[in-house]
């Protein structure tokens, strides 16, 4: 009993340094795109308001070193990477900042290298944007090498444990295949695998499908992952899925919806419930919305102002709830973890 506190104590202790480390060069970050004059996004000075994100992000961390104590997930999801190529990502990310520090400061969205415009036939209009002012949106090869690295340096350290708030619901819904074997299923928007990764950790067996407009993303996930057998990234569009009716046991989405305009969310959810068996899962993690923690309210629409987010207004303002609801379906989980919520539906 004691040995497996001090193991949980360790643990914490190490998540803890790990989103220090994160939040430390972030200031770093925006202190150096001040230095050289960019528009930098707004310095929260609110104490309480800091010491409610603080106060979140300690109950995310510990409900996700929760959920490995009784056993959804297995320990090696902390495990880092101390490789070179790891370390010098936040090089990359200080050099590239200056690309996004200059988009941002001129408001400027719409850029892409030739290299990035090879990937335009097909993709939708709303697509070809430099999403949070990365260079390149999701068509760039550097872009999809840091993706990671920059999203953890805004929240923190903490963006992994938000995308495992999916498994849970899903390991509580296929409580009789507790190690995925003959499970199918299908995330919609997995971007570089991150989130691919854990689902396949907590179900080892199960065959995993990933489809992702983004093939430089997709190339990353399939590198980093490629020692994972039976996951399957294609390139295709989550409004129009390339699978027939009725083929997965779960579909998900992490991060995706706020990032479309709403017809395109029903256009996926529509989808997603097409492939999705009767009485099948359907999930998803992702920004909290408007009234979901009003106290944060302030944050959401402060959020699109400085990270190039078209549709997160529109997003934050229609219930996601709702919008589900509004389909055959009947609730199962929901939750909120730091920023972000997650909910969970079966199909009727
Ligand atoms: C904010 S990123 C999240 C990526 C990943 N799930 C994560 O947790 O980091 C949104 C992802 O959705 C993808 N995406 C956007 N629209 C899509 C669509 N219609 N179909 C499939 N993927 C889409 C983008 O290419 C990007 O990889």
């Amino acid at each position: 009993m004691k040995t497996k506190d001090g193991i949980q104590k360790a643990l914490k202790v190490y998540c803890q340094a790990r989103s220090f480390h994160f939040a430390a060069q972030y200031w770093a970050l925006n202190r150096i795109s001040q230095a050289v004059g960019f528009k930098t996004p707004i310095r929260y000075q609110d104490k309480e308001l800091l010491k409610g994100i603080q106060k979140k992000l300690d109950e995310l961390l510990d409900a996700d070193l929760q959920r490995i104590q009784d056993g959804y997930y297995p320990t090696s999801v902390l495990r880092p990477n101390l490789s070179w190529d790891a370390i010098l990502k936040f090089p990359r990310v200080v050099v590239d900042g200056f690309r996004v520090g200059r988009r941002r400061t001129q408001g400027s969205a719409k850029e892409f290298t030739p290299r990035a415009q090879n990937y335009f036939d097909g993709l939708p209009e709303y697509y070809l944007r430099n999403f949070h002012y990365q260079t390149d949106g999701y068509l760039g090869d550097e872009s999809a090498e840091i993706y990671d690295y920059e999203v953890d340096l805004l929240f923190s350290g903490a963006t992994d444990a938000m995308r495992r708030l999916i498994i849970a619901p899903l390991k509580n819904q296929f409580k009789n295949s507790p190690d995925g074997q003959g499970l199918k299923f299908l995330e919609i928007g997995p971007g570089t695998g991150r989130s691919t990764q854990f689902v396949k950790m907590a179900f080892p067996k199960a065959q995993i499908f990933g489809v992702d407009l983004s093939e430089p993303y997709l190339r990353v996930a399939r590198s980093q992952l490629k020692s994972l057998q039976g996951l399957n990234f294609l390139q295709g569009d989550g409004a129009n899925l390339p699978f027939k009716d009725a083929e997965f046991d779960a579909v998900y989405s992490i991060f995706l919806y706020h990032e479309l305009p709403l017809e395109i969310r029903h256009s996926v959810i529509r989808e997603g419930l097409r492939v999705l068996k009767t009485g099948g899962a359907f999930g998803y993690v992702d920004s909290i919305q408007k009234r979901d923690l009003p106290e944060f309210d302030f944050f959401l629409t402060e959020f699109p102002k400085n990270f190039h987010e078209p549709f997160y207004i529109n997003y934050i303002s229609n219930s996601m709830e709702k919008l589900l609801g509004s389909y055959p379906v009947r609730p199962l989980e929901q939750g909120i973890g730091l920023l972000s919520k997650f909910q969970m539906v079966a199909k009727n």
